[in-house]
């Protein structure tokens, strides 16, 4: 079949599910008197992720905070509270140069232990929160570290064990973005205010109780394949609202959820807008991909560039999720066989003792595991494969920048060619419990020791019987070599021989695996050089499978 044949009759496939993205906002807030409150704010410097270039060391202190959520006046929300000349940030969008020293002092404000991790940024181990370098309650954790990793889009979120998911998802959770020359002259080629076009959208999914505060309750079936909700927020806001002017809009998108998997895509009136792919987990590609969609799974960062330099006053764009297959294929666990109303109980299955996660619910001290027992409304349903909205995007009246998107973005080194040494990291359920190479984490164990001499091969086999991980390694980053095996949802959007897609082509920290996936990345464990050996971590960023031990200590000397 030509390839023009193929790309049509795939085009033809597809046209389907930009139909089913609603063109309009049905659920929630609009078009209530609250429909106001869902306009995202411009970056600003305070408030809920506010922006902050910070020169000198910075004080994080994690603790709940009411008032912070549009519309949810009663909803605490853990934050990393800071104040930055002057004004008081949540959950901090920090800015940082390359070349930068980063330093910041962690104070637990919280009921139970905590740590930050620096999700993707280089930083020896010591300093990039690890679960062995958990805090107690009122303990402090300093961080200090060079910033030489590419200019990209990282972001920060707690990891003690056994507690990432449920801090994580009560509030705990914001941008790291690495700038340098290369990035900032892109910035400012895109458009006269870079500052303005360049958006962090952080995107979650929420469940609030009766009462309206975040719920994090999973049942013993929501533990084994991840907690969702029904609300989809994109920085805290539901149902959110973007007005611009005609320019080009580079939007930082980062699937923050514990679970959900997002297939994105931008319609207007029910039909496909194009969009192109800038950057992935690790800065920006060589040149920019052309894209119509693309996954992204939870722990993965995509920026996009939408063109509207010619869109006129009134369009509406929506960025949405397409329907998809959400592939819940397993076997042998708890709550196996409910997949299809997986995240659809609302509070009707509250977790109780240790299935809410040690009291995690409890994190903060606002007790919202407690109000899942009230009886309320049936919970709206968002099911994961559905088509619904996320953000919608409203040109207004201005001059157009009429900027163009450059051909080349960035200098990005070729994959390797795939390296000699092996290492085979089977995903599966055993003993039903998710495990890797049949292991879950043991805090003083390291199953894998690599020599910091170069590359290596790593092989993600996800099960057949499974579902799909978002594989992450701290410490290092990767490149994608090949995806074999892969679902007929995947091989459509392939884009190299190899079964490549557009988000694989960067450098990454993170990849999603299908179930009956393999996908071979490559390592090199030469840069960064890190002095001393360092026990890093490769885990499964579905964070209730990390939490119940889809995540193995590696070593490196
Ligand atoms: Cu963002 Cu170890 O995780
Ligand atoms: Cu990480
Ligand atoms: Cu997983």
């Amino acid at each position: 079949m030509s390839l023009t044949r193929r790309s049509f009759l795939k085009r033809a496939a597809g046209a389907a599910l930009w139909a089913a993205l609603p063109p309009f906002l049905p659920l929630g807030l609009a078009g209530t008197a609250q429909a106001r409150t869902n306009v995202l704010a411009r970056p600003g410097r305070s408030g809920l992720y506010g922006q902050c270039a910070p020169s000198g060391p910075l004080t994080l202190t994690a603790r709940p905070v009411s008032g912070l959520l549009p519309g949810r006046p009663k909803a605490p929300l853990l934050v990393y509270q800071t104040v930055h000349n002057g004004a008081t940030l949540y959950n901090p969008v920090l800015r940082l140069r390359q070349g930068q020293e980063f330093r910041a002092d962690l104070v637990n404000g919280l009921d139970q232990p905590t740590i930050i991790h620096w999700h993707g940024l280089d930083a020896p181990w010591t300093q990039a929160g690890h679960p062995l370098h958990a805090v107690p309650p009122g303990g402090t954790h300093a961080t200090a570290f060079p910033v030489t990793s590419r200019a990209g889009t990282y972001w920060y979120h707690p990891h003690p064990h056994g507690l990432t998911a449920p801090q994580t998802y009560l509030g705990l959770a914001s941008f790291f973005l690495v700038e340098d020359q290369e990035e900032r002259a892109l910035a400012a080629e895109l458009d006269p205010r870079p500052e303005e076009a360049d958006l962090p959208l952080l995107l979650q999914d929420k469940r609030f109780d009766s009462a309206g505060r975040l719920l994090y309750a999973p049942s013993p079936g929501e533990l084994a394949m991840g907690y969702q909700g029904p609300d989809i927020l994109v920085n805290g806001v539901a149902d959110a609202v973007l007005d611009t002017p005609p320019r080009i809009l580079r939007l930082r998108l980062l699937n923050g959820c514990n679970a959900r998997l997002f297939h994105l895509g931008l319609a207007a009136s029910g039909r496909p807008v194009p969009m192109v792919l800038a950057a992935t987990d690790a800065g920006l590609l060589a040149a920019p991909v052309p894209v119509e969609r693309l996954f992204l799974s939870p722990g993965e960062r995509v920026e996009i560039l939408v063109d509207l330099t010619r869109a006129k006053p009134g369009t509406e764009v929506v960025l949405g999720n397409l329907p998809f297959d959400p592939m819940h294929r397993e076997e042998g666990l708890p709550g196996h066989g409910d997949s299809l109303d997986h995240g659809q109980h609302g509070e009707a299955e509250p977790g109780h003792g240790q299935a809410s996660g040690h009291g995690a619910a409890d994190a903060g001290g606002h007790g919202s595991g407690h109000a899942a027992a009230s009886p309320g409304p049936a919970p709206r349903q968002v099911p994961e494969g559905a088509a619904y909205p996320l953000l919608r995007i409203r040109v207004r009246e201005g001059a157009s920048t009429g900027r163009r998107i450059p051909e080349r973005l960035a200098s990005l080194p070729q994959a390797p060619a795939p390296p000699d040494l092996v290492r085979d990291f089977a995903l599966a359920v055993t003993g039903g419990r998710w495990t890797m190479n049949g292991l879950t984490f043991a805090m003083d164990q390291a199953p894998v020791v690599v020599e910091k001499r170069g590359l290596e091969l790593w092989r993600f086999v996800n099960a057949d019987q499974s579902m799909p991980h978002p594989m992450h390694v701290h410490g290092y980053l990767f490149r994608v070599l090949s995806r074999r095996g892969s679902p007929a949802q995947v091989q459509d959007l392939a884009v190299t021989q190899a079964g490549l897609t557009a988000t694989d082509l960067g450098f990454k920290d993170t990849v999603l695996v299908w179930p009956g996936e393999t996908v071979d990345v490559a390592l090199d464990f030469s840069r960064p050089d890190y002095a001393g050996e360092q026990t890093f971590l490769v885990h499964c960023h579905n964070l209730e499978h990390e939490d119940q031990g889809m995540m193995l200590n590696f070593k490196v000397k």
